[in-house]
């Protein structure tokens, strides 16, 4: 049955509660799921941070080519993606790993250094797919609320850190709020870490962290630390969500703990052509990151032409602040057959939203400013009163 952004309201209803989607990671157990197939006065998807525009047609291309031997298994082609994926990151094959996209990565991690007595230290909020995978293990999961600028606290973390911490996840920039934690102090606190625990930087936004002397990514500028993994996303600035495909980078050492827990052939003859691509295509991705900045200038705009506080921003998507409850505000988007971020935990009084392109965000201000202003108004103060416990 087609969906129409009509239909995507009247078949969920306001009142829908959480829909799984097949995904094990929270983040993808969406508040309430819309169909995720584009047609035309469809819903409007900016709930997932995906990559609005899609593939790049040197992709698309690629992926055909893929599909056309998708009888045969994807051996050499693997293989191939695994060497330019060291070669363009200047490390051997030996220290990368692909996933079923980077989810795979998190959960290699959690499975490999996590669990009863080796305890999960991460950021709340943050994505958690690791958190979903350590607990999962039977590890304890020590959620430790960012600083009031939105960056981890690594102080906090460190005082928590002990011999029985096998893994600490740093999301950077962070999801839900786009936020950077800067780079010294991620290497400051490396330098303090028991010599036992574990660290994985996940850079799924890495692309997109433009504008800013405090993020330098692990991979470019690597420090020498076994203990460092770096995991990466073909989902995001290539725009692959739907064809899964990500992978970390460590040293050989720590790549050979992971390995065990990593699917056998986990990587498809499409994806693996179109990661080939896009990794060849240039200029597709620089173009992309420029639309990207483009977006996210003209979401700042908006946001402040409405005296919104908007979270400076560093990736595909924005967090603000709503001066009401986030739920309200997404029943009031879902009515428009709009669908924006899900409520995260201590911030309740937030919403994040993906950029989509132009026409779709035009839409979702017009939306936005239905909203009934006077009760934006008061909450909004309220909401300003506990900010600071929020986060
Ligand atoms: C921070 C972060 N890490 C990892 C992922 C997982 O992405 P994928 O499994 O598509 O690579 C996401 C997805 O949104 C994310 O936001």
């Amino acid at each position: 049955m087609p969906f129409s952004r009509r239909s995507f309201l009247g078949t969920l209803g306001l009142g829908a509660t959480a829909a799984a989607v097949g995904f094990r990671g929270l983040e993808r157990v969406a508040f309430a799921e819309p169909p995720r197939t584009p047609s035309p006065g469809g819903p409007i998807l900016l709930n997932s941070n995906e990559n609005a525009y899609g593939i790049f047609p040197s992709v698309e291309k690629a992926a055909l080519e893929g599909l056309r031997v998708a009888h045969r298994y994807p051996f050499r082609i693997y293989h191939d993606v695994v060497e330019r994926i060291a070669a363009g990151n200047k490390v051997s094959p030996k220290q990368v790993l692909l996933g079923n996209g980077s989810t795979e990565v998190l959960a290699m991690a959690s499975r490999a250094f996590t669990g009863p007595g080796r305890k999960l230290i991460a950021a709340v909020p943050t994505f958690e797919s690791s958190l979903a995978y350590s607990r999962d293990r039977g590890a304890q999961v020590v959620e430790i609320p960012l600083t009031s600028t939105y960056a981890h606290d690594l102080d906090a973390m460190l005082a928590h850190a002990g011999r029985d911490t096998g893994l600490v996840y740093i999301c950077n920039p962070n999801n839900p709020t786009a936020s950077l934690t800067p780079r010294r102090d991620i290497e400051a606190f490396l330098r303090k870490l028991p010599a036992n625990t574990y660290v994985l930087i996940d850079e799924a936004y890495h692309h997109f962290a433009t504008g800013s002397p405090d993020y330098l990514s692990f991979i470019d500028k690597p420090v020498d630390d076994p203990r460092v993994i770096v995991a990466r996303t073909f989902s995001k600035v290539y725009g692959m969500a739907g064809l899964r495909l990500g992978y970390s980078v460590a040293t050989p050492a720590t790549t050979k703990l992971l390995q065990p827990w990593q699917l056998e052939d986990n990587g498809n003859m499409i994806a693996l052509h179109a990661a080939l691509a896009a990794l060849n295509d240039d200029a597709a991705m620089r173009a992309a990151v420029a639309r990207n900045a483009a977006d996210r200038k003209e979401f700042t705009r908006q946001a402040a032409v409405r005296k919104l506080r908007a979270i400076p921003s560093y990736a595909n998507f924005a967090m603000f602040e709503t001066g009401r409850p986030v739920r309200d505000v997404i029943k009031h988007f879902r009515a428009d057959n709009i669908a924006v971020g899900r409520p995260f935990p201590r911030m309740e009084n937030f919403v994040r939203v993906s950029f989509g392109t132009p026409d779709d965000m035009a839409t979702f201000w017009r939306t936005w400013d239905k909203l009934p202003t006077l009760a934006k108004q008061e909450s909004g103060l309220r909401s300003q009163e506990s900010a600071a416990a929020n986060c």
